[in-house]
């Protein structure tokens, strides 16, 4: 299928991998719409991708803020669900309820309400793709959390390739990607860390945003897999 002429709605699409996929699909005759919190994110990703893209500000714990984008940008071909935050290592002594819930606001519950809002919405060939991570299969000490979401969101795309089917519904799995979202790091620990993972991973290298977004494009484009989760991590659940 061609994303040529195609509306992708990218929610967290205005910084790291979900812009990688804005300027992915736009690459294919896509119109981008980019959505996340800030509007100052909305605006620098408008200024980086084509004439063309669209984008708007929405609060995803606010079902009347998730309509208004809706109403205001439908219709939409695809959706990539890419809004997130960085993974945080909590060693069970911290794990309360609170610290739980946080963490599962924007990657779990987030997803759950844009899909409630926009599945409906797709139009008829239309898919879904999600995100997850490799940590739901080779987490480390502390990555209860991280893996936890991750695991879910993983049966979160098996149930919704059931319920929403003939629309597709897939997710990818990156492992350590080079974006923003690791940017409160700083750049001496975030340096080694990418460095101990090229080491680390049998491709010998940490993901490129564009990596992982070709995965998101095949996810739109093929026309027969769903409640399939991509992994792109180099290799890193082998390793
Ligand atoms: N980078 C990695 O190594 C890696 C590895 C595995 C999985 N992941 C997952 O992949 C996803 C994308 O990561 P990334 O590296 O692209 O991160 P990023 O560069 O920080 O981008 C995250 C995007 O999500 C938006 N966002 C965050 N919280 C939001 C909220 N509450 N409501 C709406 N939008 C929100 C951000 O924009 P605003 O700040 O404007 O809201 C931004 O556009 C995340 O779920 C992340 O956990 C990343």
């Amino acid at each position: 299928m061609t994303l040529s002429g195609s509306r992708v709605l990218i929610i967290g699409g205005t910084s790291g991998i979900g812009l990688a996929v804005a300027s992915a699909v736009a690459e294919r005759g896509a119109t981008p719409i980019v959505a996340s919190r800030r509007r100052t994110s909305v605006d620098s990703a408008l200024a980086a991708l084509p004439a063309g893209a669209e984008g708007a500000t929405v609060d995803l714990t606010d079902d009347a803020s998730i309509a208004a984008l809706v109403q205001q940008h439908a219709p939409f071909d695809h959706l990539a669900y890419t809004a997130g935050e960085p993974l945080e290592l909590v060693p069970l002594a911290d794990l309360t309820a609170d610290t739980v819930r946080t963490f599962f606001e924007t990657r779990f519950l987030g997803a759950i309400a844009v899909l409630r809002a926009v599945a409906p919405q797709l139009r008829a060939g239309g898919s879904i793709t999600l995100t997850s991570g490799t940590a739901a299969d080779r987490p480390g000490a502390g990555w209860a959390l991280g893996a936890s979401v991750c695991g879910a969101m993983n049966a979160l795309t098996r149930a919704f390739a059931v319920e929403l089917a003939p629309l597709r519904v897939n997710a990818v799995a990156p492992g350590v990607v080079r974006s923003p979202l690791w940017s409160s790091m700083s750049e001496q620990d975030r340096n080694a860390m990418y460095e101990w993972v090229a080491g680390a991973v049998p491709l010998g290298r940490v993901a490129e945003v564009e990596d992982v977004a070709l995965a998101y494009v095949y996810a739109m484009e093929q026309v027969h897999g769903t409640g399939v989760v991509i992994t792109v991590d180099g290799g890193t659940v082998l390793a």
